[in-house]
């Protein structure tokens, strides 16, 4: 009897420590992954992930589902294999109290050029690069993004998250004007995010908040796209997905772009609410169309003239928006604001010069020429 327990003892001893001893061995190194197939089994066991010089397959997500508490490092490239159309997203990674970081050196590769057509969204079958949902004071650092095929990162449905130290680069989309929708961050439905201390070279906005709140933009350095800009009324049918409040953007360079800061709401969208809006030192050089564009008349992808006021615009603050505009087109101020949709505004230092067109707003804010 004695023999027999010992003897089941001493298995029970060399089997609860051989499963994590195999993991140990299985994975060692901090549970390195090198290929595709490796990627289910080390997500669900690991805490300490790298992954090293990825080729992930065309038409496959790179899907991590982390472990709470998980760092997960990019180290090399890891690319993306183009094969038929599709519409992504080529990466989505979710967690609670995750740390994602790129190592020094290391990218993330779209393969944009495979499908790039100057069209965008407008010819379907390109696939979003890089989705994020991530609560519980998660973090994401620097990363580098090359060549989106389209819309370069989307937050969606997080908490408590930090972007820092990313350099998105499509410019070579820039070649030809092939590269087309390739916005930076996209935010919804989210709450207390921060991004900031990063690069965007791009084709489309710098940043688009769609809903959300708590949401800060800081730092950021965006290049050749379409500004600092807020869309809201993605939806036609539910008020609850258009609304945003409390957004800053401070400490912001906007240069080569279409736009500085812009903010529109959809006429043709359910109502919905912008409150508490705070754009604060933004630096612009080289704008082509407007300095400021603050719109409420947007509809079916572009500006129909006619304003409306499902989607009010509550307590719009600029301060110290500076810099210069380029180009025949080029306007330094425009806000077209429905009846009575515009209000509690308050801008002050504001002095954006070089614009061939007067400015324009059918509602003046206090503190502005106009
Ligand atoms: C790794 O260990 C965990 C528990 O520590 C276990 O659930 C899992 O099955 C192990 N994975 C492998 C591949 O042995
Ligand atoms: C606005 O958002 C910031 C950043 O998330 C947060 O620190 C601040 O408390 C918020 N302000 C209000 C009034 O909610
Ligand atoms: C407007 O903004 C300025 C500068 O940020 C501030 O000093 C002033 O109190 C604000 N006015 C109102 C009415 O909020």
């Amino acid at each position: 009897m004695w023999c027999f327990n010992f003897i089941f003892v001493i298995t029970l001893i060399v089997c609860t420590t051989a499963s994590p001893l195999f993991n140990e061995t299985s994975y060692a190194g901090g549970c390195t992954i090198t290929s595709y197939s490796q990627v289910s089994t080390v997500v669900k066991s690991c805490t300490n992930i790298i992954i090293n010089g990825l080729a992930v397959p065309a038409g496959k997500t790179l899907q991590l589902d982390l472990k709470s508490g998980t760092t997960l490092t990019f180290q090399g490239t890891t690319s993306f294999g183009y094969g038929t159309k599709w519409e992504g997203p080529l990466i989505f990674i979710t967690g609670n109290r995750i740390n994602v970081i790129g190592a020094p050196g290391s990218k993330l590769d779209g393969q944009g050029p495979h499908y790039w057509d100057g069209k965008g969204g407008a010819n379907p079958g390109k696939p979003k690069f890089f989705r994020i949902k991530a609560t519980g004071g998660s973090t994401f650092s620097n990363i580098h993004l090359l060549n989106c095929p389209i819309q370069c990162v989307s937050i969606q449905n997080s908490n408590q998250l930090t972007l820092s130290g990313w350099n998105i680069d499509v410019s070579a989309g820039d070649r030809n004007k092939l590269g087309h929708n390739t916005d930076g961050f996209d935010t919804s439905n989210s709450d207390t995010v921060t991004v900031r201390n990063s690069v965007i070279k791009n084709q489309d906005d710098c940043v688009a908040v769609n809903s959300g709140k708590n949401l800060h933009f800081s730092n950021l350095q965006c290049f050749g796209g379409h500004g600092l800009s807020l869309s809201i009324g993605m939806s036609k049918t539910d008020p609850s997905k258009n609304q945003v409040s409390n957004i800053t953007f401070s400490d912001c360079t906007v240069t080569n772009s279409r736009n500085g800061i812009h903010v529109k709401t959809h006429s043709d969208a359910a109502r919905g609410s912008v409150n508490d809006i705070t754009y604060s030192n933004i630096k612009l050089s080289g704008i082509t169309y407007y300095g400021i564009n603050v719109q409420q008349d947007y509809a079916n992808g572009g500006s129909t003239g006619h304003a409306s006021n499902n989607i009010p615009i509550k307590g719009l603050k600029m301060n110290r928006i500076t810099g210069t505009m380029t180009g025949s087109k080029s306007s330094a101020i425009y806000v077209l604001c429905g009846s009575g949709a515009c209000y509690n505004f308050n801008w002050s230092g504001v002095s954006i010069s070089g614009a061939s067109k007067g400015s324009y707003c059918n509602y003046k804010p206090p503190g502005v020429q106009c």
